[in-house]
């Protein structure tokens, strides 16, 4: 979603590090951009609707100036224009903003009582006219901030500077991420540290409620008036930038990052026993809480957790959790699912769950994300960055990362027998050596024009079968636009069925023994009712001659099978976007962490 980059200190270097660092945001999702600066007297705005390079051709790089800030926006209040484009300036004052400001139609109308007249559709607008009215009333900058803050309600990362005064950066921060990025002689500001991790490796974490002023030799975090000690955090060298390495896109790319991925994941937990797990015998449930793919992985997890340790898991989309009774308590792990550690609904369950003291665990990918520091255990996925919104890799890792929880709490309570390391030595090996043949093999499909003008494609399966489905539903229709829908195999004929007609693709994903026979039977129903039936099956199944098309996944046993099954489908939605010339990594109206509610 939106992203901000501010920067302060060498003149000839401020409009490169607000184009570049909104460059390395691009991957988040945004249909806007600006940038604000001080030059010949006054601040200057340039935005543009659309993406970067619009902006860029306006924007002069040997622009010299001490002070800017920059961002990307993804449209809450009001359409993407230019207009409603960041930054925007009231008064003497501009900012950017990250998140939404609930109260926005309260403080409008004090402000319009005021004689305050508003040109945009944007809550940021409100929120500057209001901090600029509070520094005319206090006439000092702290002080306004305090006062917004007190004010203000929502989320927010605002990052801004005054016309009279170019020797600072102002910020304050609820619900959403902000980071000063420390320099020599500079300092940086960003909603995301992959802004400015080409120029420093070196960054301040702020906390909810709390406020700084940065000059560009040195940083201040407030909360409540008073100074608050930060420390400085290093980055990771896990958190490598990532490049297409000659792949046409990220998504491609970082399919075929998975062999690597998992290769290391699995030896990272199985040679790194120090990392600080949850006592996992002393829990009766588990819940687990997430959002889109990752709710996906969770799935698996359940299916997983019910078919090997024969215990009960509860999942639910965060969304929903936050509204709904916590039926929770001291002998419940709540396990979150995040490859970002940012999403605002995942968020807000972890902090509900850490106010009732309930143990939380995380598996997310983004070290130090917001995620990993509200919870009391972390897994992280070690996938490296992922850019392109649709997410393959991490997906993947989440899946593995369950495997391995799995395999830690069933050792945990002494039911973890010989007979199941063997399963997993030996499945974990057979994937791992699948990976790549099962990459090539499925680089091409002859069929995918098929799908393609349908009005609905359909995903069937069984457990795990199912959650695979929903996985691969999605995939393509993110990517591809193509109206795509997963269901629980033997519910279609309580309703679904009457959608399909002659030539309606169904996939049918038959991977799991115990239920093959079931999942045929359903596809067979639809079959007889003219689907274009593709059948994802093991090549140890028997050849089924009913179906139109084949996806054959080599059989690597049942713990370790959803990781190699989704690899066609995350190729196949890939290869349809790419067929219908889209730009697969930005999908339309999508965005990589979704921030808002
Ligand atoms: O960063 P998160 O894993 O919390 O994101 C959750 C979902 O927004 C995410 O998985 C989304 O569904 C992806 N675009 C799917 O590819």
């Amino acid at each position: 979603m939106c992203g901000i980059v501010g920067y302060i200190g060498h003149p000839e270097k401020t409009i490169d590090v607000l184009l570049k660092g909104l460059e390395r945001l691009e991957y988040r999702g945004y249909d806007s951009a600006g940038i604000a600066y001080f030059k010949d007297g006054q601040i200057n705005v340039l935005k543009k609707a659309g993406k970067l390079n619009c902006l860029e051709e306006i924007v002069d790089r040997n622009m010299l100036t001490e002070i800017g800030i920059g961002h990307t926006r993804w449209a809450t209040h009001g359409e993407a224009n230019e207009i409603n484009a960041h930054p925007h300036k009231y008064g003497k004052i501009v900012a950017v903003h990250n998140g939404i400001i609930e109260n926005m139609d309260e403080l409008k109308k004090e402000l319009e009582d005021k004689g305050k007249k508003f040109i945009s559709d944007t809550d940021t607008e409100v929120f500057v006219a209001f901090l600029n009215d509070a520094l005319e009333k206090y006439q000092d900058m702290k002080q306004a901030m305090e006062y917004t803050m007190k004010r203000v309600k929502g989320s927010y990362a605002i990052v801004c500077f005054h016309e009279d005064d170019l020797e600072h950066l102002y910020i304050m921060k609820k619900d959403s991420p902000l980071l000063i990025g420390v320099g020599k002689g500079e300092m940086y500001v960003a909603s995301d540290y992959q802004a400015f991790r080409e120029f420093t490796n070196q960054y301040v974490l702020l906390d909810d409620f709390e406020y700084g002023i940065i000059d560009k030799n040195a940083w201040h975090v407030y909360k409540d008036g008073k100074v608050v000690e930060k420390k400085i955090e290093v980055l990771d060298e896990q958190d490598s930038l990532s490049n297409k390495e000659g792949y046409d896109c990220y998504m491609h790319k970082e399919i075929y990052d998975i062999p690597n991925v998992l290769t290391n994941l699995f030896t990272f937990y199985e040679e790194n026993d120090t990392h600080s797990v949850p006592d996992y015998r002393k829990y009766n449930k588990i819940q687990i809480v997430a959002c889109g793919s990752a709710y996906h992985a969770g799935c698996i997890g359940k299916s997983l957790f019910a078919h090997f340790a024969q215990f009960p898991v509860e999942i639910e989309y965060a969304s929903e959790y936050r509204y709904q009774p916590i039926l929770a308590d001291q002998n419940t792990l709540v396990i979150f699912v995040s490859q970002s550690g940012e999403t605002a609904d995942t968020i807000h369950c972890a902090k509900k769950i850490k106010e009732m003291q309930i143990d939380s665990l995380a598996i997310v990918n983004v070290y130090n994300s917001t995620l990993s520091r509200l919870t009391d255990y972390v897994y992280y996925m070690r996938a490296g960055e992922e850019r392109a919104v649709a997410t393959t890799k991490g997906y993947s890792s989440q899946v593995a990362l369950f495997i391995i929880i799995l395999r830690e709490w069933m050792k945990a309570r002494n039911t973890w027998t010989a007979s199941l390391e063997q399963q997993y030595q030996e499945g974990k090996t057979k994937m791992l050596q699948a990976m790549e043949p099962c990459l090539k093999k499925f680089e091409h499909f002859s069929w995918i024009k098929k799908l393609i003008d349908k009005p609905a494609n359909f995903f069937i399966g069984r457990q795990s079968d199912y959650a695979l489905s929903m996985e691969a539903s999605l995939k393509l229709k993110e990517v591809s636009y193509l109206n795509s829908s997963a269901y629980a195999a033997g519910e279609l004929k309580h309703g679904t069925i009457s959608l399909v007609e002659e030539k309606t693709p169904v996939f049918a994903i038959a991977t799991d023994k115990n239920t093959y026979e079931k999942t045929k039977s359903n596809l067979m129903e639809v079959k007889a009712r003219g689907a274009y039936v593709i059948l994802t099956t093991l090549d140890t199944a028997e050849e089924e001659k009913e179906v139109d098309e084949r996806m054959i996944v080599p059989d690597v046993g049942a713990l370790f099978q959803p990781i190699i099954t989704i690899i066609p489908f995350q190729l196949l939605s890939y290869q349809v976007a790419k067929a219908l010339q889209l730009d697969i990594d930005h999908p339309r109206n999508l965005a990589k962490s979704v921030t808002v509610e």
